[in-house]
């Protein structure tokens, strides 16, 4: 049983508690585009690899599945979680699971129009969202919707090109100079992350931990408190199953007025995992044993509520000289 972390990043707490996880049992190969990836350097092995986009990408990591035993695969950045999912029947050929939701679901979830209209034909609470200026201005016109307003790209991450816009012509300013923008109604109530399992054996949502955003930073959730609402868990359990996802999953709702309002979905592990972990959340090992072929029992524990996480920044040095590893084979 080895994994395969794809565009691993800055994410070096996510490899450190896989390699906990998994112990003498199995191995954790990093994989990233740049040599200054902090995250390769916790692997057991890592490779520096062209940029996903790149011709023959597809083929390094099926060479590296093969020369590592690799028995699953995850990826860490939200481009490419649709590009794996697309090739999973190309991965299980080489023995290898892919860790994630279908094709059409990463899709979904990376286009927050996408996800807002299948919210809304299927009764979910969700945002007011309008794709297209006219729409927006007639929703205006008629008091569906007043200022200020959120404005931001269809298919964003990391808080890239967000705006609140308090007039129409921010607003219009904001919505011409994106590519594929949307604009949303402002929500002004709590914020909430969670982090939930699926499990890739029973399917079954086994594991949800919930915590309020306190502060963000860089896109990220920077402090944030846990808390546990059963009403909330259900409600996500039915959003998980009524779309279908698998494995990791990092859901961003609103609380507003007593009602929660889903916002958007990250078929990953989001950057606010580690707080989860540090509750005693562990999902690295759920995705062990489901590796192993062993489905995990839902999760009854409950984790401690109202213990604030607190990111801080550290460092790694890299010797310059020291020989990279470029491709394998
Ligand atoms: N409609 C909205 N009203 C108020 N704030 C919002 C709204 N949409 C997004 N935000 C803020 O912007 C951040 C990033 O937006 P989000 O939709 O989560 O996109 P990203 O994919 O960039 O994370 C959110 O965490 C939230 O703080
Ligand atoms: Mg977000």
């Amino acid at each position: 049983m080895n994994l395969l972390i794809l565009s691993c990043g800055t994410r070096n707490k996510v490899v450190q508690y896989f390699r906990e996880a998994f112990g003498k049992e199995g191995r954790v190969i990093c994989t990233d585009c740049s040599p200054y990836a902090p995250a390769l350097y916790e692997a057991d092995a890592y490779y520096i690899v062209p940029r996903i986009t790149e011709p023959g990408y597809l083929g390094i990591l099926y060479d590296i599945c093969k020369k590592e035993s690799i028995t699953g695969v995850l990826s860490l950045i939200d481009p490419e979680l649709s590009l794996i999912a697309a090739h999973k029947n190309q991965f299980a050929e080489l023995g290898v699971t892919v860790i994630g939701s279908d094709y059409a679901l990463c899709e979904r979830s990376l286009n927050k129009w996408e996800l807002y209209c299948w919210m809304r034909e299927h009764g979910y609470p969700c945002v007011k969202t309008y794709a297209l200026w006219e729409d927006f201005d007639s929703a205006l016109n008629q008091g569906e919707i007043a200022f200020p307003v959120f404005v931001k790209p269809m298919k964003g991450s990391a808080s890239i090109q967000i705006a609140k816009a308090q007039d129409r012509e921010t607003a219009a300013f904001l919505f011409s100079h994106g590519e594929e923008m949307i604009i949303q109604e402002y929500m002004t109530g709590q914020e909430i992350g969670s982090d939930v399992y699926i499990d890739l054996v029973s399917k079954e949502v086994v594991s949800i931990f919930t915590k309020k955003k306190l502060v963000m930073r860089a896109g990220e959730t920077d402090k944030a408190i846990s808390f546990f609402d059963a009403n909330l868990n259900s409600q996500i359990t039915q959003f998980v199953r009524e779309n279908g996802f698998v494995g990791q999953i990092d859901i961003d709702l609103f609380e507003q007025d007593g009602v929660y309002y889903f916002s958007e979905v990250n078929p990953r592990f989001g950057g606010g995992y580690p707080h989860a972990y540090a509750c005693g959340v562990d999902h690295m090992t759920l995705i062990k044993n489901n590796l192993l072929g062993i489905a995990n029992p839902v999760r009854t524990a409950p984790y401690p509520q109202n213990q604030v996480m607190m990111k801080y920044c550290e460092i790694m040095l890299l010797d310059a000289q020291e020989p990279k590893k470029e491709t394998p084979i």
